[in-house]
């Protein structure tokens, strides 16, 4: 049976993480395909015709596999008429501030993640990889018959287990350090990423990912060494030339010291680590996801577009007095010298 590193033609054993939001850039994909890696598509946030185009537009860049990332399809609640209310009342000084009228909730904040998959069958990648769940057996299927690889997302051994259940190609594990939105879909233990990947590499028998927090070569060696095959950065890459991050994102990562991140609720309504600001201290009863993303959508917009770090979600992993600025292939060379 080949390697999943053989599989994927890598000359470098780390997956670019996929960072829905504009983060994760055709040409960051690009780039870090031409130098090896895995480059993802973080695709989530896009419509089924704009995951077509980001798809062709890698493609002019590079012949190298990539992968596109999903969320798979959650339960939902709706809520309460109160809830909604306390929710944007909390907002509103915010967006008073920004000379904005208050937040309002749009009627439809959830994607249509059928007509997303489809968009993502149609670009072919070699990889599909997801977040936030499972994925029907009927999914899977549709991508096993066009050859692409699934790759799902687990935060402890009992999740890694249901998704090698399933049927799945690889597992990325998510440690505790990881930046952005926890992946998982049963209670998150936060683990430690070297422990978690020891622990899955002796009761897991697919392929396995591990991330979270690995921002030195070092870093990367201890997790292959613990048993896994590949690793994914996030973190690593936010301040790389092509990645998308805005200039009040980048200024607020340049300045961030080892513990300045917290697990916050407030501009998703799901947990996420990122760098601690005025939104994450002040908002205490968000909405849950993914109305809360929809209500501070406008807000974080605005903030981009001021230039106003205080009101952005600045996602950011614990590893992230460790990152670096430069090109997608300098910072690769750092991790896998
Ligand atoms: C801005 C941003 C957006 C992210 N979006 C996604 C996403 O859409 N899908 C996903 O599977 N992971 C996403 N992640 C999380 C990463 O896949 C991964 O768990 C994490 O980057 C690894 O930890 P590290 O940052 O410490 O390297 C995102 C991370 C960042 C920084």
């Amino acid at each position: 049976m080949p390697s999943l590193t053989q599989r994927l033609g890598l000359r470098l054993p780390i997956v670019l993480a996929p960072m829905a939001g504009g983060i994760s850039t055709p040409e960051l994909v690009a780039a870090v395909g031409n130098a090896g890696g895995l480059g993802s598509l973080g695709a989530a946030y896009l419509t089924p015709a704009q995951i077509g185009e980001a798809g062709a537009a890698v493609r002019r860049l590079t012949q190298e596999p990539f992968a596109v990332n999903l969320f798979a399809p959650q339960s939902t609640s709706e809520p309460t008429a109160p809830q909604v209310e306390r929710a944007v009342a909390e907002l509103a000084p915010f967006h008073a501030d920004l000379g904005l009228p208050p937040p309002a909730l749009p009627p439809q904040t959830s994607g249509d993640f059928e007509a997303q998959l489809d968009a993502a069958l149609e670009v072919c990648p070699a990889v599909l990889s997801f977040t936030f769940g499972r994925l029907e057996t009927r999914h899977l299927e549709a991508l096993r018959v066009r050859g692409i690889l699934a790759i799902g997302t687990a935060t402890g051994l009992e999740e890694a287990r249901q998704l090698e259940a399933d049927g799945v190609d690889s597992i990325v594990l998510q440690g505790g350090a990881a930046v952005g939105h926890r992946g998982g879909w049963s209670e998150d233990e936060l683990a430690d990423t070297l422990a978690l990947t020891r622990a899955a590499a002796q009761s897991v028998r697919v392929p396995l990912i591990a991330a979270g927090g690995l921002m030195t070569a070092a870093d990367v060696r201890a997790v292959l060494d613990a048993g896994a095959s590949l690793t994914q950065c996030g973190t690593a890459f936010l301040r790389a030339t092509e990645a998308g991050t805005s200039a009040p994102y980048r200024a607020a990562l340049a300045a961030a010291k080892p513990g300045d991140t917290v697990l916050t609720r407030a501009f998703s309504g799901r947990t996420a680590r990122g760098l601690r600001n005025a939104v994450t201290a002040g908002i205490g009863h968000p909405l849950p996801y993914p109305q809360q993303n929809a209500l501070t959508r406008q807000m974080r917009a605005a903030g981009a577009a001021a230039g106003r770090a205080d009101v952005l979600s600045l996602w950011a992993g614990e590893g992230v007095a460790q990152g670096r600025e430069g090109t997608a292939a300098e910072i690769l060379a750092g991790l896998w010298p």
